[in-house]
């Protein structure tokens, strides 16, 4: 079993990673700690898909499917399930499931009589690469997504790459979004795997394959924690092609396009920001443009551009009327640009917009 140790000062935790380490869990939930309730918490849907027989011991909690159940409201749903079922702070949650199980399951025990343990058993791949690390929590308000939350750091994560073959293959496909991100952000050989074998790798044919990826990048996520577990420097650099990507989601009033397929255009805009400003060279961009351009996602014609720029301005990663935007200046190199202005955002968006003629 592949284990990673993410040794922060006052909550070191390790993430574990095995085809089948699921059917295991019991006793690995066990293994340290007494625990006087364990209450696993889910979504339908994955209940439905997974084999789920090892869970058998243990209470379970379900949440809603879609993104709305990221609330205050089942939050506190979630907590008053826990009342009824005597959950205390000997207790264990387990969120079982994508990033919108993990969110709610990281914010509910950071709050719920003060904070009481947690570990996260993902089911995505973007949970397994992103989502479940780093402690970042998070509920939607009704005019803003992510903007409730808490940094709160899971006892253990366990990663079974076995989930990933009920996965719908949109799903994998996004969750490929923050794994190329990590490839052009800090690790080129990762991009060369990953743009050499891309629809071997989504087809999910070799499963060991995707079991080492998800071992890189939990290691580069891990590293971006440590360096500064509360997003203040070094982890920003993960916001790489978020930006755009977040504004994107936005004006298709997060319904019409993915998180994964926004990604996957904020990363296009973002590496025309980077070499108009000559960080990254022609032959870098041309590369990057042609490869992403190859990969599925909405098409979209006539967008307003203008409205996509508005919903940038209210982006919660601007600090101080200034944007920490980060650029690529190589395959596998990023850094921090403070200079962007309005007009680089209106050229990126109106790129974005156009792309597909362009790369034709
Ligand atoms: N905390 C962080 O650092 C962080 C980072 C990135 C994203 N996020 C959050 O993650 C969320 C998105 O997470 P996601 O992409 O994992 O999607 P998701 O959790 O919404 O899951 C997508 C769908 O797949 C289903 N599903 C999950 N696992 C399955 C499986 N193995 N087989 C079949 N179906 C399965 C789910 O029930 C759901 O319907 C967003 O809310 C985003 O804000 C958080």
């Amino acid at each position: 079993m592949y284990q990673l140790n993410v040794p922060l000062k006052n909550d070191a935790h390790t993430i574990f990673i095995e085809q089948g380490i699921s059917q295991k869990l019991t006793s690995l939930l066990n293994e340290n700690k007494d625990y006087s309730h364990i209450f696993i918490i889910t979504q339908q849907s994955i209940l439905d898909h997974v084999d789920t027989s090892f869970l058998s011991d243990f209470p379970i909690i379900i949440i809603g499917e879609k993104e709305t159940s990221k609330s205050i409201k089942s939050a506190e749903s979630v907590v008053q399930q826990l009342i009824a079922s005597g959950c205390d702070r000997d207790s264990l949650l387990v969120g079982f499931g994508g990033g919108t199980v993990t969110d709610l399951v990281g914010f509910v025990s950071s709050i719920f009589m003060r904070g009481i343990n947690h570990v996260f058993v993902p089911t995505t791949l973007l949970g397994m690469v992103d989502s479940a690390i780093g402690g970042k929590t998070a509920v939607n308000s009704s005019s803003a997504r992510n903007v409730i939350g808490t940094f709160k750091q899971p006892k253990a994560i366990y990663i079974d790459p076995l989930f990933l073959t009920t996965l719908p293959s949109r799903e994998i496909i996004d969750g490929f979004a923050e794994i190329i991100k990590y490839g052009l952000i800090v690790d080129c050989d990762l991009y060369n795997m990953i743009e050499s074998d891309f629809q071997t790798l989504i087809d999910l044919k070799d499963l060991s394959q995707i079991e080492s990826i998800i071992q890189t990048c939990c290691q580069h996520k891990v590293n971006f924690v440590i360096a500064d577990e509360l997003d203040q420097n070094q982890r920003m650099m993960l916001n790489f092609g978020h930006t755009l990507g977040h504004a994107l989601e936005s004006y298709f009033n997060y319904k019409t396009i993915t998180h994964g397929q926004a990604v996957y255009y904020g990363m296009l805009g973002a590496t025309f920001i980077s070499k108009k400003y000559n960080f990254l060279s022609d032959d870098a961009f041309n590369r990057i443009h042609a490869f992403i351009s190859t990969i599925p996602k909405l098409n979209f014609n006539n967008i307003d551009c203008n409205k996509v720029f508005e919903c940038i301005k209210y982006d919660k990663k601007k600090t101080k009327n200034k944007f920490n935007f980060i650029v690529l200046t190589d395959i596998g190199k990023a850094d921090i640009f403070y200079k962007i202005t309005s007009d680089d955002f209106k050229e990126a968006i109106n790129y974005i917009a156009n792309y597909e003629y362009s790369c034709n």
